[in-house]
């Protein structure tokens, strides 16, 4: 345990890669969200706060030439990698700073367009929260992107006690983080055998499922000194004194009110004209336990002809793993969603033959009177991995990606590099 901060440092995160907190779907979302992104055909500037070993920014530096990306992380062990990689994939476009960041938000003196943490807000100290506000209050350019996940009320709270619990077993315990949190699961399951959890039906069930998780991924979650879950309307009130505004999720279902949200709750919202207070209803309807939310300095809406024209010429391509036609099922945390073939069945067929883009979609004889039907569609298979809008700066550093593609293959990671589209998918792609 790093003793300053409370934070595990004894064993390596394992990658994970996140399609979510990249450049070309951040710039992309925001014109969904009818507001003006930073323009990523132009050169750009990214950071990552806390990068650990890297595979996100590896991937946005060798499919997105024309941004300039920065890592911040404290732990040596996991820079020493992800320089390592970038080294031999030999990126010209990347730097990683070993910093923590109280530290980088001193040093710092490089101005960005976006500023992205997953992963990390909800396991680190007060201090350290902020501290990378004071990096988005002081480092952001206008029209800047913050991307923050964290974890929430009320679907993670139920693990608070839990996860105290296994931070402080483990603090009594010899072993490394890894075997501290296998015996500490271990003993959380003696307790549940005991029915401890009784009037908790759905506990037994989240704990097998965690048990099946990599330790290392499990130690970083659980052994922090620091963890904990917060309100968005908590977070948005602090995250609003840095002077960014909160947009929208950059989970595009999440953004899908007439989808994402129970049909009778959705009446109940419409009477709410407090956004913070919106957004609370929708954690509570969705049982919601993690967020990624999305906030941008100085936003500037776009008139509704600035949007039409923004939205309509991206180019949206298939991605490997994707249904050629016929419906689609999406599983959402609030059930099933049949996406009927009439309408998806045409649109992948479409987009089966080439990337195609949102102007051309809009031809289809089902979208021509129903062009929120098609932006809502395209949003719903951008969420399941199926679809991706393409880059639209026609640069390309083919031999950095085909280096990055080896590197990849050399480590077993399960994720599949789709330049066009600056972004990677998981391969083999995640059920449903
Ligand atoms: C759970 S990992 C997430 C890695 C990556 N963002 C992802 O989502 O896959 C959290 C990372 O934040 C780093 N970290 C935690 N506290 C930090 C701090 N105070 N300053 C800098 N880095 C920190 C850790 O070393 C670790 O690499």
């Amino acid at each position: 345990m790093h003793k300053e901060t409370g934070y595990v440092v004894d064993v390596p995160y394992p990658p994970h890669f996140h399609k979510e907190i990249q450049p070309v779907w951040l710039a992309s979302l925001v014109h969904f969200l009818g507001a003006a992104a930073p323009d990523i055909n132009k050169p750009y500037a990214y950071c990552e706060l806390g990068c650990g070993t890297g595979i996100n920014l590896l991937i946005a530096a060798a499919t997105n030439p024309q941004g300039q990306f920065v890592g911040v992380d404290f732990n040596e062990a996991h820079l020493a990698i992800a320089k390592d990689a970038a080294r031999l994939i030999g990126l010209k476009n990347i730097r990683f700073i070993h910093a923590d960041f109280a530290q980088f938000s001193q040093e710092n003196n490089l101005f960005f367009d976006f500023v992205v943490s997953h992963g990390v807000w909800s396991w680190i100290a007060p201090n350290q929260q902020k501290s990378i506000l004071q990096i988005a209050a002081r480092s952001l350019k206008p029209r800047g992107l913050l991307y923050l996940h964290y974890m929430c009320h009320p679907g993670a709270t139920q693990m608070i006690p839990v996860q105290k619990l296994l931070n402080d077993l483990a603090q009594h315990l010899p072993g490394t983080s890894e075997q501290n949190i296998r015996a500490g699961l271990d003993f959380v399951s003696q307790l549940d055998a005991a029915g401890v959890f009784v009037d908790q039906p759905n506990f037994g069930a989240r704990l097998e499922a965690l048990k099946q998780k990599n330790a290392s991924y499990l130690a970083h979650d659980f052994l922090n000194d620091h963890w904990r879950p917060q309100h968005s309307v908590d977070l948005h009130r602090l995250v609003a004194q840095a002077g960014v505004v909160y947009l929208g999720s950059a989970s595009t279902f999440e953004n899908l009110d007439g989808l994402s949200i129970p049909g009778a709750v959705q009446p109940v919202l419409s009477t709410l004209t407090s956004p913070a207070l919106r957004e609370m209803v929708k954690d509570l309807a969705r049982n919601q336990h993690q967020r990624q939310d999305l906030f941008q300095r100085a936003p500037a809406r776009l008139s509704a002809q600035e949007h039409l024209e923004r939205v309509g010429s991206f180019r949206f391509q298939l991605l490997p793993g994707a249904p050629r036609s016929g419906s689609v099922v999406f599983a959402t945390p609030i059930g099933n969603i049949q996406g009927p073939g009439e309408i998806f069945s045409p649109l992948l067929e479409r987009l089966a033959e080439r990337p195609a883009t949102f102007d051309e979609l809009r031809q289809l004889p089902v979208f021509s009177e129903n062009l929120g039907m098609l932006s809502q569609s395209l949003q719903m298979l951008m969420w399941r991995g199926y679809v991706h809008p393409q880059r639209q700066d026609g640069l390309s550093n083919r031999a950095q990606v085909s280096r990055l593609k080896e590197w990849i293959e050399k480590r077993e990671l399960k994720v599949k590099v789709v330049e066009d589209c600056g972004t990677a998918v998981h391969h083999p792609l995640e059920q449903a």
